[in-house]
């Protein structure tokens, strides 16, 4: 059976402000640079009483573009329509299909994009199902795009899993975290095994440490306090951007490129970290604060204990990563916004050019900027010029935007052609999200015994992370 040639993408929450923040303009930048296949329908559905003329408006205003791309968002405009629906009422459901059905006037692809609280996932998609929505019949395919949090914990996670995995196929369900659509994130791939340097060193024979820090600069901005008091920086960033990154970084290199092999080779590795709770000393290996005023934030409880900035040491216990130590950090308020990873070399095996007992920074790092300023640094020595031998420090450097001299496209743009192409490497597969919660609950269950630090707003959280490198072992990159 040939597939149809529409795709209706419905958005389901599209009231909220991921749909004029990320969806819609990554939906318009893709049909603008006709990079989506056939036709497209986009469909809001959310409580509210709008209807397309309304959406419609509402996404005029909130939208942002530039000037000279106004007109041809308003023909864009043009496939853009709206379908009240209360997602608790089955028979809403049985309405939209029908609406659907009528506006494809035909067969249909459909994307179902839950931009809708977690606590609506399940009560969803079983709409979606009893409405006869998730079959695919005729060659037309019906997806379900679910963001994160999947789950607070590894148990939610499961239990969510099995219900939908009920009501639809896993080839179905696109769980979506948003780091794995950043150009340089999908870069570590091509990097890694595209290039015969690197790899080679990438092990514990020459690596001595990996650092990857997610900052943020942002606190609670647009009402999302009492999310994030529910959430904390681990279930926020660590348990899903920060382990994705630390995945693909370490990964083994998949047998090809299929969806199946890049994320059997992820779940691997996430299988392979060690549980904090195995450790020793657990608390020695974490370190967690609260900025200052965080209490004070609309919709956080004024005893909060919730963490706004945690780093933690931790192992990878397999054969290419036994003994490195990986140090994880993320937080808010902190001086900037930057994400990037850091593998860091050890000593050459003989002392020729002294300096051997000092405390030096290594001379070998490499550093990956995921953003801003995306690219990836060399780190190495060089002789100054001259009678004697002065040793000073180098750098190679390669800018995204210096060298391709055009824009990088949005996260969101990419994953969404990718869901409608069924494409579903970049998103997380059921044991992938199962295996970073069991670690990331490892990580809740050691924090307790950790003491939860206050730290200044603009300061790189409380100093103690400082402690978390051992002697030597360099300390944290900041930008
Ligand atoms: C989201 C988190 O998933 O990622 C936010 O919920 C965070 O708290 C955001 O600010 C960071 O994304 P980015 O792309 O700005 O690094």
């Amino acid at each position: 059976m040939p597939t149809p040639e529409l795709t209706q993408v419905i958005i389901l929450g599209a009231s909220g402000d991921l749909t004029a923040r990320k969806l819609v303009p990554g939906l318009f930048n893709a049909w603008r640079d006709q990079l989506l296949p056939g036709k497209v329908q986009v469909v809001g559905v959310a409580r509210r009483p709008w209807n397309d003329g309304t959406f419609r408006e509402h996404l005029g205003a909130q939208v942002r573009l530039p000037a000279e791309q106004q007109a041809q968002f308003r023909d864009f405009l043009g496939q853009v329509g709206y379908v009240q629906t209360n997602l608790d009422a089955a028979a809403d459901f049985k309405a939209l299909a029908d609406e659907l059905h009528w506006r494809a006037g035909g067969a249909a692809n459909r994307v179902f994009y839950l931009a809708v609280k977690p606590e609506l996932f399940l009560p969803a998609v079983e709409g979606l199902h009893g409405a006869g929505l998730l079959r695919q019949e005729g060659g037309a395919s019906a997806r379900v795009v679910v963001e994160k949090p999947f789950g607070h914990d590894l148990a939610s996670a499961e239990a969510l899993n099995r219900r939908l995995l009920g009501l639809l196929g896993e080839d179905q369900l696109y769980r979506i975290d948003h780091y794995l659509g950043k150009e340089t994130v999908q870069n570590l791939l091509v990097f890694r095994f595209r290039n015969a340097f690197f790899e080679p060193l990438w092990n514990q024979k020459y690596v001595e440490l990996v650092q990857i820090t997610v900052a943020e600069d942002l606190g609670m901005e647009g009402g999302r306090g009492g999310y994030y008091d529910g959430s904390g920086a681990i279930r926020d960033i660590l348990q899903n951007h920060l382990l994705q990154l630390l995945a693909l970084v370490t990964m083994e290199a998949p047998s090809s490129l299929s969806p199946k092999a890049i994320r059997d080779e992820k779940v691997k590795v996430l299988h392979a970290l060690r549980p904090l709770t195995d450790l020793p000393d657990p608390a020695a290996a974490i370190v967690r604060g609260q900025y200052d005023g965080y209490r004070a934030e609309q919709g956080v409880a004024p005893d909060s204990g919730t963490e706004t900035f945690i780093a933690v040491r931790t192992f990878i216990d397999n054969w290419r990563w036994g003994g490195v130590p990986f140090l994880l950090r993320t937080g808010k308020h902190l001086p900037k916004r930057f994400t990037s990873i850091t593998v860091q070399f050890r000593m050459p095996p003989h002392t020729l050019f002294g300096g051997w007992q000092e405390c030096h920074l290594r001379p070998n790092r490499i550093t990956l900027r995921i953003q801003p300023d995306e690219g990836i640094e060399l780190d190495f020595d060089v002789k100054e010029p001259g009678q004697g031998l002065e040793i000073r420090p180098a750098k190679l450097a390669f800018g995204y935007q210096g060298h391709f001299r055009k824009p990088i496209p949005e996260a969101y743009q990419r994953l969404l052609q990718d869901v409608i192409q069924g494409d579903q490497s970049l998103f997380i597969r059921s044991d992938e999200v199962e295996e970073s919660w069991r670690w990331a609950d490892s990580l809740r269950a050691a924090m307790a015994a950790s003491e939860l630090q206050p730290y200044f707003r603009k300061s790189w959280g409380p100093k103690d992370a400082d402690r978390l490198f051992g002697e030597c072992e360099g300390r944290w990159v900041n930008g």
